[in-house]
């Protein structure tokens, strides 16, 4: 018997961070959040599986190079660009991933050809490996934007612990920021699945791993599916995603799951910003930084966290 349908939900997350307010950027950004929305939801539409939506969005965030994930990463402290990615199926419980790849445009389709692999998450060699297997064209993701920030830093002896969480010309001289992608979909069969992928921190230590290709950032069940964005120590720290789903697995509503594992982030003072999707249609968001840069489409209208401001660490549009 076919399943029965359901209204396809879709929320994107373009990183956290400091405000962009006042810095011409926040119209820049909801603009091409607004544009994956516009381009995966009528796949959904058309009878898209989460996973393939998901893969879809991630790849469309990855090659917009304001957003620190394939196209625009940033560089780590000795000049390179290490990326990670993960995708976990909810439905299957599956998950797979990248961990600091280099040399190719979207590595989420490197954790999309693991997920039917034994060996489900790879390390820098394996990726490489799997690159050639795939024969994927190389690939350098560095843009000058990214480059100039690193050039910035390098004078300053890297005192800055993270790169900006936007490129953008205007924006690189003073954000502190976090960014990553992610994307969390739910289908018309009611199966969920969830992306996310990172350049990671920016000037970080050479092996150093982010919480984006671990659950700690990026998580699923059939009952529901989390990405994290954010400083991943703090992440890892409170395995954010992880903890939020298995809540709602244990029967926690989904927003209820996020106020609970936000108030906790924030006694901790951690800095993070997650999404999030439940198989009931429920879309909910929470951020301890001071920006969340996330968008949803809920399926009667599309909307965004660009501006949302004040004390509450949650909110949310019930299914
Ligand atoms: N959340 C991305 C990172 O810290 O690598």
């Amino acid at each position: 018997m076919a399943a029965q349908r359901v209204q396809p939900k879709l929320i994107i997350h373009g990183g956290a961070g400091s405000s962009l307010k006042g810095k011409g950027g926040v119209e820049i950004v909801r603009r091409s959040l607004h544009r994956v929305l516009e381009e995966v939801y009528p796949l959904l539409l058309s009878g898209a599986t989460a996973q393939e939506a998901v893969v879809k969005g991630c790849q469309l965030l990855e090659d917009d190079p304001r957003f620190n994930a394939g196209t625009g990463s940033v560089l780590q402290s000795d000049g390179q660009i290490r990326m990670s990615a993960a995708l976990m199926n909810g439905v299957a419980q599956r998950f797979s991933g990248v961990i600091n790849v280099s040399r190719v445009q979207n590595p989420i389709r490197l954790a999309l050809a693991l997920q039917e692999s034994p060996d489900r998450v790879l390390s820098d060699i394996g990726s490489t490996e799997l690159l050639r297997e795939l024969e994927l064209p190389p690939y350098n993701p560095l843009t000058d934007i990214r480059l100039q920030e690193w050039m910035h830093e390098r004078q300053e002896n890297f005192e800055k612990q993270m790169a900006g969480v936007v490129a953008e010309r205007e924006l690189v001289e003073d954000s502190a920021g976090r960014g990553t992608i992610g994307v969390v979909v739910l289908d018309d069969q009611g199966r969920l699945a969830v992306g996310t992928s990172t350049g990671g921190k920016g000037f970080e230590r050479i092996g150093r791993v982010s919480d984006s290709a671990m659950p700690a950032g990026n998580y699923a069940t059939a009952q529901a599916a989390v990405s994290c964005t954010g400083i991943g120590e703090d992440i890892i720290d409170e395995c954010l995603a992880a903890r939020i789903v298995i809540r709602v697995v244990d029967g926690l509503p989904l927003r209820e799951a996020f106020e609970r594992s936000f108030k906790e982030a924030y006694q901790n003072q951690r800095d993070l910003g997650a999404i999030g999707l439940d198989a009931t249609g429920a879309i909910t968001w929470g951020k301890t930084s001071e920006v969340l840069l996330a968008a949803y489409h809920t399926g009667n209208a599309i909307g965004d966290t660009l501006e949302w401001e004040g004390t509450d660490l949650t909110d949310g549009i019930s299914g």
